[in-house]
């Protein structure tokens, strides 16, 4: 393992002044990747952020905490160790030693798979830029710049083996990651879900929940990944996700506390008017953001799929902790399916169901969340419930793509569907009425009224163990 060398230009631990024409190359994108963090990332013009800055992957040393000026983040480029006996988990190559190089045969697959991962992060950069501006706390305003960087670090990372290991073409496909913007007609993101607005603070909670936790799932899949850089870049990844979860978890925890609080308070469902988020408005955003990451998960069968893993490419979560052959060429596994029109399951190969697999470890995460949610609401004293909607519900991939069905999974004709979307999914009035919440609350240790401060405020509850009223953000 190589020390890091964080006083090049690029900090890296991948030697990169070993390389002087991989480094030139990074160095000449990144003034683009620059341009693109000013033209759209951050809008809220700041002095300083209390960020947290990756500059080693080893131990605890691995972040460094400290007021930073945005534009002067340290982006870099870190793997995590190499481990030299390393071997293939699964697939036809499993027992042989993981690939330092791409293998040609792989190389157009690879390169797709490294894309669409590096696709998402500056999406998420985009989405989230206008956020800044109606912050409920100063705390939530670093979490929010903390997830933008580190975003943008994971765009490094994944610009650095497509310039290291994928020549010009890499290189091409490098500077389409800054083409691409979210949202764009001409040059839409590649996933749908990173298309979407997120225009307000709650939906921000919802995305960084749902969407970034799909993020995990992939992540989690490739670093099972026979190609050894990129499995250790996203094993370093998936440390950084951490964060991003929790600002989502906790985001929604708090948003429901609130509510919770003033429905008890107040003996009243509706909190609307005293400044809080309805539970039914929390309800149809988590169905929202919960179906779209759904759909990110790919069709419920897919033979480039069951290739990618047999080659070794993309395992699945958890490889190595499952106790089957791991080549999985004479298995089977029952997947959702259309059946006469109804919601029904199918048996397919377990190859081929591979996006299943994935998509139930998911599942069953979320599943986490509702539950402390729901906690939340029972220790408030409240008969209420959130609930993650019927997977086929509002999906626009898969299986499910062509029907409509309700939240409890009953299958909809398309008038009844129309009639009643509006009670499962937030309209026009719903968006309208949380954006009217979101006011800027700038002052230490203030915090916005729809929003509960994190557990142990105002001493505690910070972030690298700071009170909840630290001078987080120096706003220009
Ligand atoms: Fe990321
Ligand atoms: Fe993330």
């Amino acid at each position: 393992m190589t020390t890091p060398d964080y006083a090049e230009k690029i900090p890296n631990n991948v030697s990169l002044h070993e390389d002087r024409r991989l480094q030139r190359a990074l160095e000449s994108w990144q003034p683009d990747f620059l341009s693109w963090w000013r033209d759209m990332g951050p809008t809220l013009p700041t002095q300083d952020v209390y960020l947290r800055t990756a500059i080693d992957v080893r131990g605890e040393g691995w972040a460094q905490f400290g007021h930073v000026p945005m534009s002067e983040y340290r982006w870099g480029i870190f793997l995590a160790e190499r481990d030299p006996g390393r071997r293939i988990a699964f697939g036809q190559h499993k027992g042989e030693p993981a690939w330092q190089k791409v293998p040609g045969e792989y190389r157009a697959e690879l390169q797709r798979l490294i894309v669409i991962q590096g696709d998402t992060e500056p999406a998420s950069v985009e989405q989230q830029r206008n956020l800044g501006a109606t912050a409920p706390s100063l705390y939530d305003l670093r979490n929010l710049f903390q997830v933008n960087v580190e975003e943008g670090r994971h765009l490094w990372a994944m610009v650095y083996l497509l310039h290291a290991y994928f020549g010009r073409e890499g290189r091409e496909e490098a500077a389409d990651l800054l083409r691409r913007n979210s949202g764009s007609a001409d040059s839409p993101r590649i996933l749908g879900a990173f298309n979407e607005e997120t225009p307000d603070w709650l939906s921000f909670f919802m995305f960084t929940y749902f969407t970034d936790r799909d993020g995990k799932y992939q992540l989690g899949t490739l670093k099972e990944s026979a190609f050894d850089p990129l499995s250790r870049t996203c094993e370093f990844m998936l440390k950084e996700e951490a964060h991003h979860m929790m600002v989502g978890t906790t985001g929604v925890d708090r948003v429901v506390e609130r509510t919770a609080q003033v429905m008890a308070e107040n003996d009243t469902d509706d909190v609307a008017a005293r400044g809080a988020i309805p539970l039914s408005v929390i309800q149809k955003y988590l169905n929202f953001h919960y179906s779209v990451s759904l759909d990110l998960f790919g069709g419920e069968t897919s033979t480039n799929v069951a290739n990618y893993y047999t080659a070794g490419l993309k395992g699945r979560w958890m490889e190595e902790r499952r106790k089957d052959d791991h080549l999985l060429t004479s298995d089977s596994i029952m997947v959702d399916a259309l059946v006469d029109g109804q919601l029904g399951q199918a048996e397919v190969l377990a190859l081929t169901g591979l996006n299943t697999d994935l998509r139930r470890a998911y599942i069953a995460d979320c599943e986490g969340g509702v539950k402390r949610w729901n906690r939340i609401l029972e220790s408030a004293g409240l008969p209420q419930r959130l609930a993650l909607p019927h997977p086929a519900f509002n999906r626009r991939v898969g299986a499910f793509a062509a029907i409509e069905v309700s939240p409890a999974g009953q299958v909809l004709q398309a008038a009844e569907w129309e009639q009643n979307k509006g009670t499962w999914l937030p309209t026009d009035t719903d968006k309208a009425f949380v954006r009217s919440l979101m006011r800027p609350v700038l002052e230490r240790g203030k915090i916005a009224a729809w929003l509960a401060p994190p557990r142990g405020a105002p001493k505690g509850g910070g972030i690298n163990g700071q009170p909840f009223d630290y001078d987080y953000v120096h706003l220009a």
